[in-house]
């Protein structure tokens, strides 16, 4: 691990009881470099103004930054400026575009059973929705996406590049090409993916993807929207309002062009900065050298949790994966065990059913505690947790018997 990289990250100096905090929860939200920090604070200190509504110095300074800030993420992501949309998160995209692509009752949305709530419940909403029951620990293959839509008329198909409950990464570009060969829509959840995986949307050939710039990195409260132009354009505006229009008179309006039209109100400024300077810190850090850490972390994630007694481990099998596992502890609740993770070792873990009850559901699995590690991750800190878990399930068991 390159030690230069990890002290960015001020959290990780934090000690409980004179011990180091050991942070395995990035996929719930990432920790934040002090680049990102930095950014935030540069513009609440000394720029302040709001944007694209003056023309003080202080508010073009703001202005410049902001776009500036989509010139940045567009660059991340292989899109052009006005294709990226500041949007509050990954969930708030999702529903932009389940309300927007003008979905009848009737028409059928195509998921995987392994999404996100925020990957499901806004289609359901909305659509009626049919939910593919995939392995949750292997890719998602296109050609048996080919043969649901030839049975069924779809409108939208709506996929993760990354399981946040598995760490696996579905081959975006190949369903994508699958889903336009048969006239479907596809929108991308890259929330899980995008802090570990290069994105190109004109190589994936998505018609949308979201992602969020907490877990990546950057600011909670901000993310990106991507469309390809055409349909943006055709994107119907969920909220109107200042910033939005290029003339009101008292009875209508003329709405400005995207992606202007899709950013209603006074944006998050300090968070549209913050994030341009967390996809700009994963550009510098370089993607090879995330992937080709994340890959080791995965491998030793996956020995440091082999034989775990009195538990089952969802993980992803093979190359293609983040580092993410998720234990599905079988006679002890996955909450105390996260209790007493964080209480003795310091170690910080999600339990729960990470807003993937269908896949729970359906796997009839009760809560479990998922380890998920990033870019400032040790494998030294791994294997704390793993022996950590160990011990903790042998302390609960024996409590039990
Ligand atoms: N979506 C986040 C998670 O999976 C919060 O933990």
């Amino acid at each position: 691990m390159n030690l230069q990289l990890r002290s960015q990250f001020p959290l990780l100096a934090r000690t409980f009881d004179g011990e180091p905090v050991i942070y395995l929860d990035s996929a719930a939200t990432s920790l934040k470099p002090k680049s990102v920090i930095d950014a935030e604070r540069h513009y609440e200190e000394f720029i302040g103004a709001n944007i694209h509504r003056g023309k003080h110095a202080l508010s073009e300074e703001a202005s410049y930054a902001y776009e500036s800030a989509r010139r940045t993420l567009a660059r991340f992501v292989g899109a052009q400026p006005e294709s990226v949309v500041f949007v509050r998160g990954t969930t708030e995209a999702i529903n932009f575009v389940s309300a927007g692509v003008g979905l009848k009752p009737d028409d059928r949305v195509l998921t995987l059973r392994s999404e996100h709530h925020s990957n499901l419940v806004p289609w359901m909403r909305r659509a009626s929705v049919d939910c593919i029951p995939n392995d949750p620990c292997v890719p998602f293959e296109p050609e048996q996406l080919r043969k649901i839509l030839q049975q069924k008329r779809y409108r939208v198909f709506a996929f993760a590049q990354c399981s946040n409950v598995t760490g696996v990464i579905n081959p975006a570009a190949e369903l994508c090409e699958v889903a336009r060969q048969e006239g479907v829509t596809t929108v991308v959840d890259a929330a899980q993916s995008s802090a570990h995986i290069a994105i190109d949307v004109e190589a994936m050939g998505c018609d949308f993807l979201a992602f969020s710039g907490h877990k990546m990195f950057g600011p909670t409260g901000i993310g990106v929207l991507v469309g390809r132009p055409e349909m943006l354009e055709r994107l119907e505006p969920s909220q109107l309002g200042g910033g939005t229009v290029e003339h009101v008179t008292t009875t209508g309006f003329t709405l400005k062009a995207v992606p202007a039209r899709l950013e209603a109100g006074t944006p998050n400024i300090s968070g549209v900065i913050g994030l341009a300077a967390s996809a700009q810190w994963i550009m510098d850090v370089g993607f090879s050298t995330v992937v080709e850490h994340d890959r080791m972390l995965a491998q030793s994630l996956e020995e440091a949790l082999r034989d775990l007694p009195g538990a089952r481990v969802l993980m992803a099998r093979g190359q293609q994966r983040v580092s993410i596992a998720t234990v599905i502890p079988s006679s002890v609740p996955a909450d105390n065990l996260a209790r007493i993770l964080s209480e003795g070792a310091k170690v910080m873990v999600r339990s729960g059913f990470f807003c993937a009850h269908p896949l729970f559901d359906s796997l009839g699995l009760p809560a479990g505690l998922r380890i998920s590690a990033s870019v400032y991750n040790t494998v030294e800190e791994l294997h704390a947790c793993a022996t950590a878990l160990r011990r903790a399930i042998d302390q609960l068991s024996n409590s039990r018997r």
